[in-house]
């Protein structure tokens, strides 16, 4: 994304406790649109190619670094956490003499790597950048100081060493800042602590700036939201709703029919065809790709599924690691769980459940059934509350259905068993064993009737 010439490392500050999130997990591992915070924090960093990236962690340090397992992090322990300077001091270490470095916080996780990447931007050699805006209520936050005059920036004051006058700027620190690591290198072993909160405060590092007469520049985000940060559940649940709605936005913005845009929920990454329709209370996890003219009805959850063009998910449909074709009708009220793929213009009904099981072109099963562990073929129809026995108690086992097969309602086909093309199983029958091709198989006591037979009543 960036075109840097000099090293790039980031240093994700993420040590804090969270007292207020009350939780015996770390803030950060805490989810904004089913991801931890940290991660999303990472995703916009990785988005800039930096050449490095150092977390520094604290309290829960050991869950976050087990939650993060398989990536590439430079991890490090700050103990005990003696403020923002003092976490950047624990990294410096891994920082190398040449290049710069970006300091993001763990708890800030929708700053976008377009507003990173243009702080970034600002040619560093001899200049540090910090990320500022002005805020309505910059109450808490660290106030940028200017010069008069020149509007230079010349100090940060943090919200309990401000005083009146101070308290009464509304352009605040966003926290964020790019800083040559030469200078990081000089100046962060030399921090003091002597503030209101004796901590060693990152923010002091401009007031060195000044004094060696390194320019100060400020970059501020498109959108406030990007720079706010989480520090209780309240919180957390304003900033999902801001990420909801913006992913709402673009799916807008990219021709998808939203019919309330306040009410869906993207959990993951949601890719959508031309003209796709989703009604209201739908929650999307993982990855979901919508083929051209797909229409998913009201209450359905989809995790992890493709549907290709023009199929219909009619309401309360709840979708797994599957593959769904073109032109099918799912639901309402369908269980698709993983691992099953339906080919095109499949019929899946009411209270209908399907486990790992492949259905090929233009079959139905659209009534309360169970089809689990099947290989079902092309035009097959599935009488209403068919079951697949596939379990023994012990071991999970197929069921084949070949093309073309007529199964009556309420049968059981226990598996292993292979229901031959062309056949048609009469209702209430219990297969146990293979079946010819294009014969009729039942398996039924005969219809007897015992004439002037008595209902019981009651004793008086
Ligand atoms: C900090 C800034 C303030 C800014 C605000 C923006 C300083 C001194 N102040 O204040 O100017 O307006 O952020 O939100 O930098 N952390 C550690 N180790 C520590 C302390 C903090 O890793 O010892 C991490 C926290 O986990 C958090 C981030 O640093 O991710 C910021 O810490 P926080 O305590 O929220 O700083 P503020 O006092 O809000
Ligand atoms: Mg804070």
């Amino acid at each position: 994304m960036t075109q840097m010439t000099s090293k790039l490392h980031i240093v994700i500050l993420a040590a804090g406790i969270g007292k207020r999130m009350k939780s015996s997990l770390p803030k950060v591992l805490h989810e904004l649109a089913g991801r931890p915070m940290l991660a999303h924090v990472l995703e916009s960093a990785r988005a800039l190619q930096p050449d490095r990236v150092c977390v520094v962690i604290g309290h829960g340090g050991e869950q976050i670094m087990e939650r993060f397992s398989t990536s590439d992090l430079i991890w490090i322990k700050q103990e005990p956490q003696l403020g923002t300077g003092h976490a950047l001091l624990q990294a410096l270490p891994e920082l190398d003499e040449e290049g710069t470095t970006l300091v993001l916080y763990g708890d800030v996780p929708l700053v976008q790597p377009e507003t990173l990447s243009r702080l970034v931007q600002t040619d560093l050699e001899e200049k540090c950048a910090i990320l500022t805006t002005k805020l309505e209520n910059p109450y808490g936050y660290g106030r940028i100081i200017r010069d008069k005059d020149t509007q230079a920036i010349t100090c940060i004051v943090e919200q309990k060493d401000a005083n009146e006058m101070q308290r009464a700027v509304n352009e605040i620190n966003t926290g964020i800042m790019h800083i040559p690591n030469r200078k990081l290198h000089a100046w962060l072993p030399i921090l003091k602590n002597d503030n209101a909160q004796k901590e060693y405060y990152l923010t002091d590092l401009i007031k060195m700036a000044v004094a060696e007469n390194i320019p100060i520049v400020s970059a501020q985000p498109h959108h406030n939201w990007e720079i706010l940060g989480v520090n209780s559940r309240a919180q957390m649940a304003d900033l999902e709703r801001i990420y909801q709605k913006e992913s709402a936005s673009r799916l807008l913005e990219d021709g998808v029919t939203l019919y309330d845009p306040s009410r869906i929920d993207i959990r993951g990454r949601l890719e959508c065809g031309s003209d796709v329709e989703i009604d209201v209370n739908c929650l999307f996890e993982g990855h979901v790709k919508l083929g051209n003219s797909v229409k998913i009805k009201a209450n359905c959850i989809l995790s992890n599924v493709s549907v290709s063009d023009g199929t219909i998910i009619h309401p309360f449909s709840h979708i797994e690691n599957s593959e769904i074709g073109k032109n099918c009708r799912i639901g309402p009220y369908s269980r698709i769980r993983p691992n099953t793929n339906l080919n095109d213009n499949v019929h899946i009904g009411n209270f209908v459940e399907v486990k790992q099981s492949a259905i090929a072109a233009g079959s139905k099963v659209n009534h309360l059934s169970y089809i689990g562990d099947t290989v079902m073929g092309k035009n097959v129809n599935i009488g209403a509350g068919t079951i697949t026995c596939n379990y023994d108690g012990a071991h999970k086992h197929q069921t084949i259905i070949e093309d073309n097969v007529f199964i009556g309602s309420d049968t059981q086909l226990v598996a292993p068993v292979k229901i031959s093309q062309g056949t048609t199983i009469g209702a209430g029958s219990t297969i146990t064993k293979d079946t010819p091709e294009n014969e009729l198989t039942l398996s039924r006591v005969r219809q007897v009737t015992l004439t002037g037979w008595k209902r019981p009543s009651k004793h008086k």
